[in-house]
């Protein structure tokens, strides 16, 4: 498995958790979104709203759980088209931090032990994600690296994404180009413009575009564990479908690396990024 991971970039481990455990995780966001009221932020979220408070809003996300809509959510008014269940693209990003259910989720052996296979000495889980790809409107991600976003020296983002629903070629699913991973940098880097700063740049260091002709679809059943290197190209289509993708994704670092101070998460001085 180690040497697939090696050459791919990318292992496919699947019935890595049971369908109860999977059901009770969507069970529990169910409670967190109905606990959220969308009213109180809507001048967050509205599509009319200024950008530097989205920005924000995303910025100083980094030890909290914060809710993010899906571009198409709300019509021109600034309603909402679908009900806030079918209307989140996600939750993030200290789920594993804030909430108990998800820290229990995200600290099992089944996680770390994985991650220290992969080659991480000491794992640290910097940010935990809730994906939940709607049904008709959940929008198509780009091919990107996670690297782009979490910048460590040397490189050593490692994600952990868990498909909590079937993940299929109509829903959703994660596609990737296996093998090209190897390189030292990720082809773009996002970061903040100064340490301190509230606005960020991104920055391209290769302009090489991606062979998507060679991407792979890696449609997954429920309770499955994609880990993935951050240097590791993937992209998933729009959901079209009737049916939601629900995910929950970790991003780990290794605590050997440096990670530097104008990655846009930030967490408090007294709130430090914790292991397993
Ligand atoms: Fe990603």
């Amino acid at each position: 498995m180690l040497s697939a991971y090696e050459r791919d970039g990318v292992l496919v481990l699947e019935n890595m958790f049971s369908s109860e455990s999977c059901k009770q995780l969507m069970s529990h966001m169910e409670t967190l979104v109905n606990g959220f009221k969308p009213s109180d932020h809507k001048a967050v979220f509205s599509t009319l709203s200024r950008a530097q408070e989205q920005e924000d809003y995303f910025l100083t996300s980094g030890g909290e759980i914060r809710f993010f809509f899906e571009d198409k959510a709300f019509d021109d008014t600034g309603n909402l088209v679908q009900p806030i269940s079918q209307s989140l693209n996600k939750v993030g990003h200290a789920l594993h931090d804030r909430d108990p259910i998800f820290n229990e989720f995200s600290r099992q052996d089944n996680m770390r032990l994985v991650a220290e296979g992969l080659g991480q000495a000491e794992p640290l889980i910097l940010q935990s994600m809730y994906i939940f790809k709607p049904p008709h409107i959940g929008g198509e991600v780009v091919c990107h690296q996670d690297s782009t976003y979490i910048w460590t020296e040397p490189q050593s983002c490692l994600g952990l994404w868990v498909a909590l629903e079937d993940a299929t070629l109509d829903n959703g699913c994660l596609w990737g180009i296996p093998g090209q991973h190897h390189e030292e940098n990720p082809r773009l880097r996002m970061k903040r413009k100064s340490n301190d700063a509230n606005n960020t740049q991104t920055i391209t260091l290769d302009e090489r575009s991606w062979p998507e002709e060679k991407k792979v679809s890696l449609p997954v059943p429920q309770g499955t564990l994609i880990a993935f290197s951050g240097l590791f190209p993937h992209l998933s289509s729009a959901n079209t479908s009737d049916k939601s993708r629900h995910a929950y994704t970790l991003h780990l670092i290794d605590g050997k690396c440096h990670y530097t101070e104008n990655n846009w998460l930030q967490r408090d001085k007294n709130d430090p990024i914790s292991g397993f």
